[in-house]
């Protein structure tokens, strides 16, 4: 293994899409930002700049930062902003994961244009457990705001509405031909004919899960959130924001006459249909030199996505993935649990405070809770507060272990749905045994949320519809070859369990991927405290750690 050293200055940066040119923060004045690609059991060494007016941190996400949580990243979290004219090295180590991770601004709405791949190759001499693509090939979903997108959520939580939603989605930074005054911000895949590629799709968008697949393709999925999975064939890949996932696309063995649409909208959002909520980019082959025929006017094939509502695609899909559970990478699945957790992740309201008029249903402020709390940002770090015993003012411990206020959550839900605000977290032992339930409360309509959490992966060892009976469900639980994830859609009017060791001593963010539902207060931490034997203790925080 080796040490990486990169750059990343954070500046403005001219960009145009949709005939609209803004001014956007971006690292090195790239868009989408510049890849990190290195290999598992290399240690990374990032020396971010701000050159911006903007406070900014960026996360690693996915990576499991063992005792290196001091460089996670979330704001007032683990750290304090670095502001401007700061420097900050996030340092660590990446261990024991291979596949696609992913880096982003992680304070406010900054991600939206502050996001880029992180490419783990295996280590040297180690092989892919599948046979070696020809050449890979990122593939990153966002979106494109033609206003400053910190405007939008700023104005979004003083009105107590929903936020003016993205002009395009974007793959490569790129909407696609389907916007109007867009067809030159195409992404173009020009691939040989008979050979393998690996796509290492991300998705960074903002507040959507999408749908993806390419005319006339298939894929096999082979890897997700930097694990292997068991191999398996689809033509549509549903990926929510947060995840991650590799897919093997095999070529034509000839030279087709046509050229092949490659297309990705929301699940659950949008119209369903090819229009102006659907970015898409262009599958070509290859032609010799001398050929006859040119590209250009080859027919385009299009691809058939999902309904926006196909909930019962989304499932079979998910259910769909597990881990190769081999002796080289087995499923360490804690087989019994020593903590557990059941949370309610949901959207709610609260009362408009006074001298306000508020945008949210009948006049009230659209919030976002687990366990009827509101998460609150304090305003230095929970890290720092931990690990210097200065708790006090800045967060409690009294996250409650199930929801305080409990009702039928696939039923009608009551008016009053008791979400409180506070700054509270869960502290576990070091090495708990650890199973969380996360039920959808579904408030108010149809809704699913991408559950990420900080530090850790953790095993999807069940999932279902309706409300989780903790006397019934159970007993279905895959502890054999669950995947194995960092970010997981609890389904809409559903619930998923997950199981994980909490190995990681530090402060972990747990948070809906969706940053609406993130801003509105759909978060939480977890305190995992050091274990007795040195490698089990985290460090002291580097010299340069920014101050608040
Ligand atoms: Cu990718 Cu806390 O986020």
């Amino acid at each position: 293994s080796i040490t990486r050293h990169y750059n990343f200055n954070i500046k403005l940066h001219n960009v145009t899409r949709l005939c609209h040119t803004k001014s956007i923060v971006s690292v090195n004045g790239q868009f989408p930002g510049p890849p990190i690609v290195a290999r598992e059991g290399d240690r990374l060494v990032i020396k971010v700049t701000n050159h911006v007016q903007n406070n900014v941190t960026l996360h690693w996400h996915g990576i499991r930062q063992l005792q290196s949580g001091w460089a996670d990243g979330p704001v007032y979290v683990t750290q304090c902003p670095i502001q401007t004219g700061q420097t900050y090295v996030y340092n660590f180590t990446i261990t024991g994961q291979r596949g696609t991770l992913f880096w982003h601004a992680h304070i406010s709405w900054l991600r939206s244009t502050l996001y880029g791949p992180i490419i783990i190759l295996p280590k040297r001499n180690v092989s892919y457990p599948f046979a070696k693509p020809y050449k890979e090939v990122p593939i990153i979903f966002g979106e494109w705001w033609n206003v400053d997108p910190e405007a939008v959520i700023m104005q979004a939580l003083q009105t107590g509405g929903g936020p003016n939603i993205s002009d395009a989605y974007t793959i490569n930074g790129l909407p696609g031909p389907l916007y109007n005054c867009s067809s030159k911000d195409t992404f173009k895949l020009k691939v040989k004919p008979g050979k393998t590629y690996l796509l290492r799709m991300i998705n960074a968008a903002l507040n959507d899960e999408l749908f993806f697949s390419i005319a006339n393709h298939s894929f096999t999925v082979v890897d997700a959130d930097a694990v292997y999975v068991k191999p398996f064939d689809t033509d549509i890949v549903l990926i929510t924001p947060g995840q991650t996932t590799n897919v093997l696309l095999k070529t034509k063995p000839y030279i087709p006459s046509a050229k092949f649409l490659m297309a990705a909208r929301p699940y659950l959002t949008g119209q369903g249909t090819f229009d102006n909520s659907t970015t898409a980019g262009i599958l070509e082959y290859k032609r010799p030199s001398n050929s006859s025929i040119s590209n250009k006017k080859l027919p385009l094939f299009k691809p058939t996505l999902p309904m926006l509502n196909d909930t019962v695609f989304v499932t079979n899909f998910t259910k769909k993935f597990l881990s190769l559970a081999t002796a080289q990478f087995p499923a360490n699945v804690p087989q019994t649990v020593n903590k557990q957790f059941f949370f309610t992740v949901g959207l709610g309201t609260s009362p408009c405070p006074k001298n306000q008029t508020c945008q949210g249903p009948n006049g009230t402020k659209f919030m976002a809770s687990v366990n009827n709390v509101s998460f609150v940002l304090p305003t230095i770090s929970l890290l720092q507060s931990h690990f210097f015993g200065q708790s006090n003012g800045v967060y409690t411990t009294d996250f409650p272990v199930k929801p305080l206020f409990p009702f039928n959550y696939t039923g009608t839900p009551p008016n009053n749905t008791m979400v409180s605000n506070g700054t509270k977290v869960v502290v576990l032992p070091f090495n708990a045994s650890v199973e969380l339930v996360l039920q959808d409360t579904s408030i108010l309509g149809v809704e699913s949320h991408p559950l990420h959490l900080h530090g850790f992966n953790f095993f999807i060892v069940g999932l279902g519809f309706g409300n989780y009976d903790p006397n019934k469900d159970p007993a279905n639980f895959n502890l054999v070859d669950p995947m194995e994830r960092n970010t997981v859609g609890v389904p809409s009017g559903g619930w998923v369990a997950m199981r994980f060791f909490a190995d990681n001593p530090g402060v972990w963010f747990m948070h809906c991927h969706f940053d609406v539902h993130t801003s509105w207060g759909l978060r939480m931490a977890w305190i995992v405290l050091d274990g007795d034997l040195p490698n089990q203790k985290l460090p002291p925080p580097p010299s340069d750690l920014p101050k608040c």
